[in-house]
């Protein structure tokens, strides 16, 4: 198969090439470049042996975009392309609703200019909100407690409209848990711009001795030793869902959403403590006040995954750990 993929250089869409390019297709990549860089695409080469083709551009600018798809000659896109920092939402609300809404809404057009109909789409965990049943399956009630998440929640509404409209679409709506981790390369990782929001990156930074230590985001939590709890997945197995969606929608037309996490939930913790057996060092670490927005605790109902798309996790929280460790230990200053 061909398939375009918008923020393929990005984490989860420099993984998600490697992994198509292993099972035999071919990709091209969109990106404009904002939070990655050039070199993931050189290292992508460098596992695969094939170099994605570049499309350079931004997914608003629907000329452009039509112009690189229709050359492409893919026939499914995965659309990665996005803002994803949950408290810059909240200082910058039109960035996130400008970027990602209508981003999405160019997308459509353009695949709609190019009789493309199928199409992979980033969601998040994010669009359950407080979660009220644990694990959390797919018909749980959506809602978002942040700019970010809205935009979650607007584009699945927005692909589900489309989809009423005309069904001959083939749409799957990916939600994601915590990705984490990297190739077990080194070559291709998570590169945070500035200081990381999340927690895996920001304890591979304290491990390498970028930041001296590690805030720990309340501890008065209902949980087993009072801190967050989350379902920490590694990017690969996340890449491999995608596969697996491109898949099946070969051979449906549908609209649907599916969780991709292990269904096992991490304490901050657990991922401390599992990453110093990584690193073979001690993570100095902080117990501070409460980050505003965060959930005490949740984790995914993937059964949806295994039983429909044949998918489901294979890596183990070590492996995420080791793996992270390699990236962060033998390209510090990520791929800068
Ligand atoms: P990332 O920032 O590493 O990758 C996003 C890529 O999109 C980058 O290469 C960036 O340059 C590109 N991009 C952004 N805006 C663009 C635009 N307007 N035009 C063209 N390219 C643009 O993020 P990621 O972690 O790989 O996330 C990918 C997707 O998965 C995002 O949509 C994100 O919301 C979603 N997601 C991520 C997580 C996570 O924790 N990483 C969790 C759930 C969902
Ligand atoms: C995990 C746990 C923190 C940093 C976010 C988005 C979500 C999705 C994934 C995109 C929590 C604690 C963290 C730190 C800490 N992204 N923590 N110290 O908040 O579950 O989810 O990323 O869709 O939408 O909200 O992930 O990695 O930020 O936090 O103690 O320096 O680690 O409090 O319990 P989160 P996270």
């Amino acid at each position: 198969m061909n398939i375009f993929i918008t923020g393929g250089a990005g984490y989860i869409g420099s993984h998600t090439c490697v992994e198509l390019l292993n099972a035999g297709h071919q990709v091209a990549v969109f990106d404009n470049f904002c939070d990655s860089d050039p070199e993931a695409l050189a290292r992508v080469e460098r596992i695969s042996g094939v170099r994605p083709r570049l499309y350079q551009g931004d997914v608003r600018d629907l000329d452009v975009l039509t112009h690189a798809l229709r050359d492409s000659a893919a026939t499914a896109v995965i659309h990665f392309a996005g803002l994803k920092a949950v408290g810059d939402s909240v200082l910058h609300p039109l960035n996130y609703y400008d970027n990602n809404v209508l981003g999405t809404l160019c997308l459509l057009r353009a695949m709609g200019h190019c009789d493309v109909k199928q199409l992979v789409f980033s969601s998040s965990a994010t669009v359950y909100g407080d979660p009220i049943e644990l694990p959390i399956p797919e018909k749980h009630a959506l809602s978002a407690n942040n700019p970010y998440g809205q935009t979650k929640l607007v584009i699945e509404k927005m692909l589900r409209d489309l989809y009423s409209s005309d069904t001959s679409w083939r749409i799957s709506i990916l939600r994601y848990f915590n990705p984490v981790g990297a190739h077990s390369s080194g070559l291709i990782g998570e590169d945070p711009k500035g200081t990381p929001n999340n927690l895996m990156p920001f304890v591979a930074q304290v491990a390498v001795g970028r930041r001296e230590y590690l805030n720990v985001w309340g501890n008065d939590y209902a949980t087993p030793d009072g801190t967050g709890v989350r379902d920490y997945i590694h990017v690969v197995d996340l890449a491999l869902g995608h596969v697996k969606a491109l898949e099946r929608l070969q051979s449906r037309t549908e609209c649907e959403a599916f969780n991709l996490g292990t269904g096992i939930g991490y304490s901050v913790l657990d991922i401390v403590r599992a990453f110093e057996a990584a690193c073979g060092k001690e993570l100095p670490y902080r117990i501070a006040p409460r980050r505003s927005g965060d959930i005490a605790v949740y984790y995914a109902d993937p059964s949806k995954a295994k039983k429909w798309l044949n998918w489901e996790a294979q890596r183990d929280l070590k492996t995420m750990c080791e793996d992270s460790w390699r990236w962060q230990s033998t390209n510090p200053l990520g791929y800068g």
